[in-house]
């Protein structure tokens, strides 16, 4: 229902629905785009684009009275919307928060196109976005940004401004988009209120305070993002419908939903994805043209809980003789997911197949006289998930798979084989995992025990901040580390750390 409803909004035909719903076209004292405009979902001949309205976004219901509100959208291929001119009218709702997102179809693609949002006397930043390659074109290139973390508090976000000066075709982010969490340690700039949200408001306005940033802003502004989230979206560590303790269960399962419908309001997604109450299809399927695939994983909402927990709660720890490690039916993705991405990548004529994926893949424990220590949130945590998923990578025969992850705060680049850090075991895959936007990350000390452990870790570096840059052609994937020295201040330029080359038919990264 809640999904019809919005479709209906968006292709509802203005002024009579307007009328119908009561809509206002209020005069605006202070600018209602405080949170910048985003596209995305680009695909041959569609994108989305997003806005919300908030003159005071800090604020519940953004300063806006709960009344739905008149926005118009225009796209054209140029900056003065002089060629090309598409426009309409759209009815922004107090339920998603005056947030829009307004598919636009029958592009032409592999183009780039400008657009804009109009309401009242008001007018909103213009951004620029992409059309994906047709299905069964054969691009020369493409070029991808990787990023992740970028917890508000910890640095300011020079690398979105980076990017955001940057040709890019797209801009993945794998996760951690918003904080829930503080840590008084790394407080560079505070988020609006100490607390850890739980309600739909404080969730509002926690995306609110990272969408105020002029860098990410700019960012958006600049490209289309393919988004997916990890853990800090809605709670340090969760797994599916487990919280990690703070929280009854029931609880946390309203926090959830409340926290994937703000995420929902704040991203450019299609309105199909509008949760239903604490469920939501983020994970998703791009192509560009007949160079490349993207799988996009939601690598928390259908997750078993962390192995040798205790029942019923969630949570990563340092694990030593768990043998509830290496129980099969373990899955991070959950089967269904899991099954949908084997079968894509099995059946792809693509190419490269890149799977943006919330964490590092490649093993990353600790060889210890006492044994081998393993972190259970991630992927060392379900490590026959991860055995499965290689293992029909190997089995299908596939070439040029790529793991593009976030989450761990360093650059790695790595090898992946069905048995990790064997070096009989064939290297099946590619491995590249972006450091954080501004997220601080492990100390040197645990990051050498971690190198020294996994001899398929190529190159890992937890001390700088940054994202990665990926440009592929049929040949070869380039690979630019970007980074800079953490905290990350406001006037912190980046600097190559790492250059990596992928080989089409050779899998492993390379130094570049
Ligand atoms: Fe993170």
């Amino acid at each position: 229902m809640a999904v019809a409803l919005a479709a209906r909004r968006v292709f509802a035909a203005v002024p009579d629905a307007a009328a119908a719903a009561g809509a206002t076209r209020p005069r605006f004292t202070s600018n209602p785009f405080t949170l910048g405009v985003a596209s995305g979902q680009p695909r041959p001949h569609s994108v989305v684009l997003w806005t919300r309205l908030a003159p005071q976004p800090l604020q519940p219901g953004g300063g806006l009275d709960p009344v739905p509100v008149e926005v118009r959208w225009q796209l054209a291929e140029d900056r003065l919307f002089s060629r090309g001119l598409r426009e309409g009218t759209v009815l922004a709702q107090a339920a998603l928060a005056h947030s829009e997102r307004v598919p636009v179809g029958s592009l032409d693609s592999a183009r780039a196109y400008h657009y804009r949002f109009m309401v009242g006397d008001a007018v909103s930043a213009t951004g620029r976005t992409r059309t994906a390659p047709a299905e069964d074109a054969q691009p020369a290139r493409l070029r991808l940004a990787l990023a992740s973390c970028q917890h508000y508090e910890q640095g300011h976000y020079a690398a979105h401004r980076e990017l955001a000066g940057l040709d890019l075709d797209v801009v993945l982010f794998v996760g951690d988009y918003i904080y829930d969490s503080s840590n008084p340690r790394y407080l560079i700039r505070p988020h609006e209120v100490a607390e850890k949200p739980r309600t739909l408001d404080a969730f509002r306005a926690r995306h609110a305070t990272y969408k105020l940033d002029l860098d990410l802003q700019a960012c958006h502004a600049a490209h289309p993002w393919i988004v997916t989230w990890d853990d800090h979206e809605v709670r340090n560590d969760y797994a599916a419908a487990l919280g990690t303790g703070d929280l009854p269960a029931h609880e946390f399962v309203a926090m959830r939903a409340a926290a994937y419908q703000a995420y929902f309001e704040h991203l450019p997604l299609l309105p199909a994805q509008q949760p239903a109450g604490a469920a939501m299809r983020l994970h998703d399927r791009f192509t560009w043209g007949q160079l490349a695939e993207l799988w996009t994983v939601d690598a928390r909402q259908y997750r078993s809980g962390q192995a040798c927990n205790e029942p019923g709660t969630a949570g990563g720890h340092l694990q030593w003789h768990c043998a509830e490690l290496r129980q099969p039916q373990r899955s991070m993705l959950g089967l269904a997911q899991e099954r949908w991405l084997g079968q894509g990548l099995a059946t792809s004529t693509r190419a490269w197949k890149l799977v943006g994926q919330a964490t590092q893949m490649s093993p990353c424990g600790i060889d210890t006289p006492a044994g081998r220590v393993v972190y259970s949130d991630g992927w060392d945590g379900y490590a026959p998930a991860r055995q499965r998923l290689l293992q029909g990578i190997a089995d299908a025969g596939l070439r040029d798979v790529v793991m593009l992850g976030g989450d761990v705060h360093r650059h790695v680049a790595a090898n992946l084989r069905v048995q990790p850090n064997e070096a009989r075991s064939p290297v099946v895959a590619s491995e590249l995992v972006t450091s954080s936007i501004s997220s601080r990350g492990v100390s040197e000390a645990a990051m050498a025990l971690i190198r020294r452990s996994n001899p398929d870790i190529l190159h890992a570096r937890s001390d700088e901040r940054g994202y990665m840059l990926c440009e592929l052609d049929k040949h070869s994937l380039h690979c630019i580390a970007r980074a800079t020295a953490f905290p990350v201040t406001a006037r912190a330029s980046l600097h190559t750390q790492a250059v990596f080359a992928i080989e089409s038919g050779r899998a492993g990264p390379q130094p570049g």
